[in-house]
């Protein structure tokens, strides 16, 4: 795990070898959407091991004992719509009672500027965890523009969680959020001229839905 300011990168063997599956092109439909899922569990399983805890008291079949469970409000996962759906079970597999909200954005094809068209989020939203997923920061637009919905909202314990990020998206997205933890699978080289991630694994939503 490397650690530089806000951004954890997972560069764990496991999630890099699953990684290094999606990429490739002759990885369908199937096979694509139980990696991203797998990846997630794992990413999370990092990103969440500072949940609060608290004590509360058990009986075993020997006696009673106190014993820690997860504490406060739970968690709140935001995947963003609609590659970020991918992740959801992954991490819900790991904390199934957390709730999940949404955010709908699509990248403009000329301007690669993210739209809003949907954002629906669990309330009390300033009083949870709240995950943000979405498995590709490209030029992070998209997830600046998710953080700052959220915050709009009275979000402000926020981690965002990407698959591969670019290095362009990963400087806009932690300058303009330093208050958020961002965690990455992996690092990739540049953007293309489509604004694409190289050499990333293509439009993450058309692979995981089989459109085009
Ligand atoms: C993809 C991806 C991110 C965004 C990243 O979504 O899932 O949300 O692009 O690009 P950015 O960092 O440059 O904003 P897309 O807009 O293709 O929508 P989709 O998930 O509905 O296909
Ligand atoms: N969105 C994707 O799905 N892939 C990229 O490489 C860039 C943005």
């Amino acid at each position: 795990m490397e650690n530089k300011g806000n951004v954890i990168i997972l560069d764990h063997p496991l999630i890099q070898h699953k990684i290094s599956l999606l990429r490739d092109s002759n990885t369908g439909t199937n096979e694509f959407r139980k990696l991203i899922e797998e990846i997630a569990m794992l990413m999370g399983y990092e990103a969440l091991r500072d949940l609060p805890l608290k004590e509360v008291e058990i009986e075993t079949p020997i006696e009673k004992c106190m014993t820690p469970m997860i504490a406060g409000k739970k968690l709140a996962i935001v995947p963003i719509l609609r590659a970020g759906l991918g992740m959801v079970g992954g991490i819900l597999n790991l904390v199934p009672t957390a709730k999940v909200g949404h955010i709908g954005l699509y990248r403009d094809h000329e301007t690669h500027e993210p739209h809003e068209y949907y954002c629906k989020l669990p309330e009390p939203i300033d009083q949870r965890t709240i995950v943000v997923l979405d498995p590709m920061l490209a030029t992070g637009g998209s997830g600046a523009e998710a953080v700052d919905f959220i915050k709009q909202h009275g979000g402000k314990n926020i981690k965002f969680m990407c698959i591969i990020a670019a290095p362009e998206g990963l400087k806009r997205l932690s300058e303009s959020h330093p208050d958020i933890q961002i965690y990455v699978g992996h690092l990739d080289r540049c953007l293309n001229k489509d604004a694409y991630i190289c050499p990333g694994l293509g439009d993450a939503g058309d692979r995981i839905f089989g459109t085009k």
